[in-house]
């Protein structure tokens, strides 16, 4: 082996060996030469002819005794750890920032520049380990505790009966999917609709230009983009027929957000579902038909209704539809304010301005429209007194309407 001193090390060390008798030609520097033969053979192996070797031999050889008295120590404490604490415990005291291996690494600002690397290197070895170990252990343990937990488990008799409570749907969800059937077997096909829409679908489309007095019924949560809250189910009307034009037979169920004072009978956020029908010679007896035979079908028996004028832009002529009442037949009883009927689905025939936005032509065709409040419909159903009750998230109180 001789020293080239002409070669210099780009990483560490100024002076060079070359192993000629198993690399020739290879140079090392001194601090790669000694780790790799130190592994090797041992330190008497090396035979540097080099003043500052001697000195280096001896750092090292001190700091391999040090790192093999901490590896040691380590094991003769993880020998003794049995639970997770005892190992986190060991985890902190060789890895944590006060530990065993912060103070070893801390010593490297002492170390000359050319050892710097070999003394990292050696440190980050144990480290390295020790996580190891550490990392066996701990998968050790966790595995004995769960069997320990299983063991110490109580047995139970799987033969005893048990709480099956599953929770339930919500009633809102229960009449919708009901009504929904309903039409489905109609030939309505049924439609979803965002929840933020803007102006022109909640308002415009459906003849109520701004300014027209019935807004004010319908004041709602604006967003700072110019968007709302849909007030109605109404709102998804014009693109409803844009995407199928006609004929259309169409439900579309909905969330609706009113700026409302909450009492009894209000809610700000509640639920309709509308339905359209546009065709060829459509009139005013195919609307009483299919709102007869879907609250018929909703209330398990033949019901009765009537239709009252009642205005909204968008049909003409527009009613309110009542159904007489099923606790009293009609009589007259605390429940129908003594009148025999109740109000519950408002509708008309579309307005020709709501078809003309839509695309349809109505030259050609007619349609009526209703929007049936599904929140209402809940209550009457369910005989639900409270429409708090329904947005309450209160299972107890949700669950007793309709049983699991
Ligand atoms: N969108 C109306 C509201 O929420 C209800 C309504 C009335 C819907 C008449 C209709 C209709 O389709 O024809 O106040």
């Amino acid at each position: 082996m001789g020293i080239s001193e002409n070669a210099r090390c780009k990483g560490c060390v100024d002076f060079f060996t070359t192993d000629s008798s198993k690399n020739a030609g290879n140079t090392l520097c001194i601090n790669e030469y000694f780790w790799t033969v130190w592994r090797k053979k041992g330190a008497q192996d090396l035979c540097i002819g080099f003043s500052e070797v001697p000195l280096f031999i001896e750092r090292t050889i001190q700091m391999n005794e040090n790192t093999k008295q901490l590896l040691a120590m380590f094991e003769e404490s993880l020998a003794k750890a049995d639970s997770s604490e005892s190992l986190e415990q060991l985890r902190v005291e060789f890895l944590g920032k006060k530990g065993h291996i912060a103070a070893l690494m801390s010593q490297l600002k002492s170390v000359p520049n050319e050892e710097k690397k070999a003394f990292g290197q050696a440190v980050n070895e144990v480290k390295q380990e020790i996580e190891k170990k550490l990392a066996d252990a701990h998968a050790d343990i966790v595995k004995k505790e769960e069997q320990k937990l299983i063991d110490s488990a109580e047995d139970y008799d799987v033969t005893l009966p048990m709480d099956i409570d599953m929770g339930s749907y919500h009633p809102i969800t229960v009449i919708q999917r009901e009504v929904e059937e309903i039409f489905r077997t109609m030939g309505f096909t049924i439609e979803d609709f965002s929840e933020i829409v803007d102006d022109f679908n909640c308002f415009e489309a459906l003849n109520i230009p701004k300014h027209h007095p019935a807004r004010d019924m319908q004041d709602t949560y604006y967003l700072s983009s110019g968007q709302l809250l849909k007030t109605h189910t109404s709102a998804a009307q014009n693109s409803i027929m844009k995407k199928y034009g006609a004929p259309l037979r169409a439900v579309f169920p909905g969330r609706c957000f009113r700026n409302e004072s909450t009492d009894a009978c209000h809610e700000n956020t509640f639920f309709q579902m509308e339905g359209i029908m546009i065709d060829e010679d459509i009139s005013i007896s195919n609307l009483i038909y299919f709102m007869k035979t879907m609250l018929s079908e909703v209330f398990g028996q033949d019901v009765n209704v009537r239709l009252r004028p009642g205005f909204f832009p968008f049909v003409e002529p527009g009613f309110e539809l009542d159904i007489q009442c099923l606790i009293c037949g009609g009589d007259g009883c605390p429940s129908c304010k003594n009148s025999g009927w109740l109000e519950l689905c408002p509708c008309g025939m579309i307005h020709p301005n709501v078809l003309n936005y839509g695309g349809i032509d109505t030259e050609k065709y007619t349609g009526f429209a209703f929007g049936l409040g599904l929140t209402r419909l809940a209550m009457m159903k369910y005989g639900i007194k409270d429409i708090r009750v329904l947005n309450s998230g209160n299972l107890k109180s949700l669950s007793q309407f309709i049983g699991k």
